[in-house]
């Protein structure tokens, strides 16, 4: 991978190489002090992977050579050295087309051969998925503004292909009906004053008649101010002033606004997928706990009551969100193990004997050896396997003891026995949740974790109804 340093503080320069060289020594670099420098480089067809570039440069920023970089359409992955915790930078580093970028702090070597990695990586996926031009709709009535922006595009922003709609009209004939329509643009540039429909109106249509996430840019006279802040409350992506240099800025402008959108429906796919996935876990959850339920009516809702009891003594005990998600998958499915125990034993009406006993103390380790093969995101078939040990050792299947037995299961055990015992069984009428209470305050310490315990009666005191969870 070839890349391109532009960096003025020999130091870090000296740094970079020697890490670079030790690390990573596919890496062949060059380094230059300015951007100046830079650009010679780049424009004399001389070929670079990446363009590796610190944000203070003697005659100019970073920002400023990505920004030509992504206007002329160079080929080339960039990665911006920002300074640190400057948030308002890393927006503008990404919208403006960065690859990446990486705080310049103590010991930002160490990730250096992996980001410019990932980063070329990346723009090499971008690069396939870009073969294409970016498609813009312009819609303007000035011939002057429109022959201009022609030949500059032309000149100096040859990825832009750039058609005009001449009133605001035919822009709107132009783009889709509907959001489901194929879309054939990717950027609409607006101008504000359009003869016949207002731009503010162009846009209402755009967003809320017809729902396109298409980004729309504005492009407003000097003084217009006003103007543009509205249109950003109406949804467009971002605004152009029409001063001077306007056009200079203009594909950067565009393409920031066609990346912010695209990384806004990509953040949108994403959360919809995660929301799919948790939805299919949840209910894969559900069916595989009713799935030991089926073969023992008695305990029918139990896991469920167990989970739920479980995740109100975790929150009472100010666990993290995430830990208190795998407690409740947990607790869900910790009897799985009962599904290879014969039907009779788990319904006998009396008390069990030695040898059905003995076989009912297996389903932990079944459990355990059900779900091992499911990566879940936390060590949930351990908690299964754990969720019959007693802080004495006393429990089973290893006989582990005190804080051997991992938090989870702790609180499982005390949710597990709090509901069983408040509960029908075929051998006995319900305890109910006096006598529960009293069996986990007894054990408090030798039994049961003293915590959890006392968590368990706060949770019950403050009116948690086990009858009340829906199963
Ligand atoms: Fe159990």
């Amino acid at each position: 991978m070839k890349v391109l340093y532009v960096e003025d503080e020999t130091n870090d320069a000296d740094l970079v190489k020697r890490e670079l060289a030790k690390k990573a020594p596919y890496i062949d670099i060059k380094i230059v002090e300015s951007l100046s420098e830079a650009r010679r480089h780049l424009l004399e067809n001389e070929h670079y992977d990446l363009v590796l570039a610190d944000l203070h440069l003697p005659d100019g920023t970073g920002l400023d050579l990505l920004r030509e970089i992504r206007t002329r359409g160079i080929p080339v992955a960039v990665v911006i050295l920002t300074g640190h915790g400057d948030e308002e930078t890393v927006v503008s580093v990404i919208k403006a087309g960065a690859d990446d970028y990486l705080p310049k702090r103590l010991g930002f070597t160490e990730f250096l051969p992996q980001t410019l990695e990932d980063a070329f990586k990346r723009f090499d996926i971008d690069r396939a998925l870009r073969a294409r031009p970016l498609r813009v709709l312009y819609a303007e009535h000035d011939t002057t503004d429109i022959d201009l922006t022609r030949r500059h595009i032309k000149s100096s922003a040859r990825h832009i292909e750039l058609d005009i709609a001449t009133s605001g009209k035919e822009a709107l004939q132009k783009l889709p009906n509907s959001p489901e329509a194929p879309c054939p643009w990717d950027v609409v540039l607006l101008d504000y004053r359009l003869p016949g429909e207002n731009a503010f109106d162009v846009l209402k249509t755009i967003r809320l008649e017809r729902k396109l996430d298409l980004p729309v840019v504005l492009v407003t006279g000097q003084g217009d101010e006003e103007i543009a802040a509205q249109a950003l409350r109406l949804g467009a992506a971002d605004y152009i002033v029409k001063n001077s240099n306007y056009l200079h800025r203009l594909p950067a402008l565009v393409e920031s606004a066609y990346n912010s959108a695209r990384a806004e429906r990509e953040k949108v796919a994403l959360q919809q997928s995660e929301k799919r996935y948790k939805e299919l876990f949840e209910g894969m959850l559900l069916s595989l706990g009713k799935l030991t339920e089926i073969r023992d009516p008695y305990t029918s809702g139990h896991q469920q009551r167990v989970a739920e009891l479980a995740v109100r003594i975790a929150r009472r005990m100010g666990l993290e969100s995430d830990r208190i998600e795998g407690i409740h998958a947990a607790g869900i499915l910790h009897d799985i193990g009962k599904l290879t125990i014969p039907a009779e034993i788990l319904t006998k009406p009396a008390k069990l004997n030695e040898l059905e006993y003995s076989l009912v103390k297996v389903h932990p380790q079944t459990g355990y050896d059900i779900l091992k093969g499911i990566e879940f995101p936390w060590p949930l078939p351990e908690m299964v396997l754990q969720h019959h040990e007693r802080l004495d050792g006393s429990g089973y299947p290893q006989g582990l003891s005190g804080e051997d037995i991992m938090l989870e299961a702790r609180i499982l055990a005390v949710a597990d026995v709090v509901e069983a015992m408040s509960s029908f069984r075929p051998y006995r009428a319900a305890l109910g949740i006096d006598e529960a209470l009293a069996e986990i305050r007894k054990g408090a310490g030798t039994l049961y974790d003293e915590r959890v315990v006392a968590a368990c009666i706060e949770v019950i005191k403050d009116g948690f109804d086990l009858d009340a969870t829906e199963t």
